[in-house]
């Protein structure tokens, strides 16, 4: 009898040091200036981690024309409605305080069944307002320090901001909240575009006040996007 409470003392105390030998192994013990090494990830598992890695920019692009369903699913992907939240419809990038003061513009040249122009996407029911009439893009690459990009791109978008709706609320701290905003939904619309085999560029070198001009009176402009199909000598 002795014998046995004796074994099974032994083999709890056996155990016990396993779980612990385990724990160690599982938490390293790091002092302030060591690395810690992180696991081997698979990132290029996942589709986006794919699209991540693969995402480069690109200035050159095939004169073809882009789908508008493809247009229209990277228009979405910027400030599109997406589930229902806790206080009603969210959108596909976050807002602060869902005070959403972007603003999305299409300037198409070359889009399937859609009119060289300037349009403003409206969000709430997934349509276009045209807001200036022919093909832009010259005249947007002109007052975007001659960038070619822009000209050779089907289309751009153009993510603008209208700051008071967010600094209205927040005072100074606004701005910076809408300029990481305007980040957020440029890289989906960059990541989107990458998924339907689309590239581009992310364009901030203009001027303000003329693209402004060009694009018939639109808000604060942030970022100027023209994607398209990759031209012949892009290779991954
Ligand atoms: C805020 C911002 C502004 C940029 N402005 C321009 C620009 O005006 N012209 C341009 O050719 N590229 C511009 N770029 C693209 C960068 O030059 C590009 O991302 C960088 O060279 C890294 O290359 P990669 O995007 O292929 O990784 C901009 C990128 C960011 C994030």
């Amino acid at each position: 009898m002795r014998a046995e409470l004796i074994e099974k003392k032994g083999i709890l105390v056996i155990s016990f040091c396993i779980i612990m030998l385990v724990m160690a192994g599982a938490f390293q013990s790091v002092s302030a200036g060591e690395d810690v090494e992180l696991p081997e990830v698979e990132f290029r598992d996942s589709e986006l981690g794919e699209l991540i890695f693969y995402r480069s920019s690109v200035r050159q692009f095939e004169d073809r024309e882009v789908e508008l369903e493809k247009v229209a699913e990277i228009l979405w992907s910027t400030i599109g409605i997406t589930v229902d939240g806790v206080t009603g419809p969210t959108r596909a990038a976050p807002s602060a305080g869902a005070t959403d003061p972007l603003s999305i513009y299409l300037v198409a040249g070359q889009v399937g069944g859609l009119e060289p122009g300037v349009y403003r996407y409206l969000s709430e029911d997934e349509s276009l307002e045209i807001v200036a009439e022919g093909d832009r893009s010259q005249e947007l690459a002109a007052v975007a320090l001659n960038q070619q990009a822009i000209e050779a791109a089907p289309f751009s978008i153009v993510i603008a901001a209208d700051y008071q709706r967010t600094t209205g609320r927040y005072g100074e701290r606004g701005r910076r909240y809408v300029e990481i905003e305007a980040g957020a939904a440029a890289q989906n619309a960059n990541l989107m575009a990458e998924n339907l085999g689309l590239k581009g560029v992310w364009i901030g070198a203009f001027q303000d006040s003329q693209v402004q001009e060009v694009l018939g009176g639109i808000e604060e402009p942030l970022i100027i996007m023209p994607l398209g199909y990759p031209g012949n000598n892009f290779s991954l």
